[in-house]
């Protein structure tokens, strides 16, 4: 088989080192992909945006399956445009991708379907918003811009007065574009937050192993909210209590009211759970998988990832049995100094050569690319360090020999950094 992977971060590192571990495949595209990706596949120079330009290299190619990594294809409608073409593609329509690509659709389905979640209003009026905060409101709460942004449009307010302020931030000066047309005003949760990510096929659903991600900048949650600072896998309060409420109020009923909805879902749904007081609730939605949940989840997972896919968009998923190994991962992004606000890009990297060849080590790239014949960094994430271990305190103790000065300080980096991640948590 020959396979393209759509996307250029960890999370499209994890998947084709997956994807290049199944003996079906003997040949790995990846658009645009990065200096990591590139070791296992190769890499085109073609945009995650770029529908057409995408569909004639997989018609050009003759491409057998072709797998989008990321979020803001999926919303924008990529597969709709491989579909139309006849190509195999997994990944949901984009009729199906609004369950991440709009807040107020998925908040919507929830209520419609009885799926616990946070109480909320949507709004497309600002001033409509600001009347509810006046009148009816209770703090802390939460304002979400109802589309995709980064994982940033969502403030946590603690007052009316910063809720004001959020108002005017997402509705108004559009700070996350047009994102912020329509809002979501939220109850806020309390309690831990655990993410489950399932392959779903249209009709049947089965969930992978849970995963914990950690979201701000900076030691001691002192920093901004990010995509990811960093994963592990399972989560210890993921109880079995947890995913028997879940599989009967959650996980299915997702699925069967998309499906209902016409608008059957296949591909990756990655729900993200507050464990409240009340239960288990959904945060949201995404149609993909996670970065970095994609690095600590993938490594564990015993099946033929190719299998699983053809099994999602052949609607045959009901005959996979989805294992995963009885350990754990810990996964700590190395990002760039001034993530996610500003940073430096092209800076060499060096020591990669010490996770060649190790058991139980995956060094993901995030954000890097080739400067002749250098690895540079790319982008605020740069790195996933992943390591397995028996359990996650063994898979965050996991210690590389530094084999001369030069790689001390990548390996010194990961280890601190994946104490300060499992203390934080
Ligand atoms: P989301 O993009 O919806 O996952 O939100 C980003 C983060 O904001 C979540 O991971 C939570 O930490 C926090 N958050 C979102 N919604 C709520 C809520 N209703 N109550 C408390 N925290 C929330
Ligand atoms: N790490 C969270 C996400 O991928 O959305």
């Amino acid at each position: 088989m020959k396979v393209l992977i759509v996307g250029s971060g960890g999370r499209e590192h994890a998947i084709a080192w997956s994807v290049s571990k199944s003996p079906k495949v003997d040949k790995i595209y990846c658009a645009p992909g990065n200096a990591g990706i590139a070791e296992l596949a190769e890499c085109v120079d073609i945009g995650a945006m770029e529908f057409e330009k995408l569909a004639d290299f997989a018609q050009e190619k003759a491409i057998d399956l072709t797998i989008i990594g990321m979020d803001d294809p999926l919303v924008g409608g990529v597969v709709d445009v491989f579909e139309a073409r006849g190509l195999k593609v997994f990944g949901p329509r984009k009729n199906a991708a609004i369950l991440e690509g709009s807040k107020a659709f998925s908040k919507d389905l929830m209520k419609k379907y009885n799926i616990p979640t946070a109480a909320y209003e949507n709004f497309d009026d600002p001033e409509k918003a600001l009347e509810y905060l006046r009148t009816e409101a209770r703090f802390p709460i939460v304002l979400k811009a109802d589309g995709l942004a980064l994982g940033k449009g969502v403030l946590i307010c603690q007052d009316l007065k910063e809720a004001e302020d959020g108002v005017k931030e997402i509705m108004e000066d559009k700070k996350f574009g047009n994102a912020g047309n329509t809002m979501v005003i939220e109850e806020f949760m309390t309690g831990r937050e655990v993410s489950v990510l399932s392959f779903v096929d249209g009709k049947t659903i089965r969930t992978m192993t849970s995963a914990q991600d950690h979201k701000r900048a900076q030691d001691g949650d002192q920093g901004l909210n990010t995509g990811g600072m960093g994963t592990f896998s399972p989560s210890p309060f993921y109880t079995e209590e947890v995913d028997e409420f879940c599989r009967k109020y959650v996980y299915q009923p997702t699925v069967d009211a998309m499906a209902a909805e016409g608008r059957p879902f296949k591909g990756i749904i990655f729900f993200g759970l507050m464990l409240t007081p009340d239960g288990p609730k959904v945060l949201e939605y995404n149609a993909r998988f996670g970065d970095p949940e994609a690095q600590v989840v993938l490594p564990r997972m015993k099946n033929d990832i190719i299998e699983v896919m053809e099994a999602c968009v052949n609607g045959t998923l009901d005959q996979i049995d989805l294992q995963f190994e009885d350990n754990a991962a810990v996964c700590v992004v190395l990002a760039s100094d001034g993530y996610p606000v500003k940073y430096e890009k092209g800076i060499p990297m060096y020591g990669f050569e010490n996770f060649k060849g190790k058991d139980g080590y995956y060094c993901f790239h995030a954000g890097t690319k080739l400067k002749d014949g250098q690895i540079v960094t790319n982008g605020g994430r740069v790195l996933g360090i992943t390591a397995t271990g028996k359990d996650l305190k063994e898979a965050r103790k996991m210690p590389m020999k530094p084999q001369s000065g030069s790689h001390l300080q990548i390996n010194i980096c990961a280890m601190i950094l994946v104490r300060q991640l499992m203390k934080h948590k």
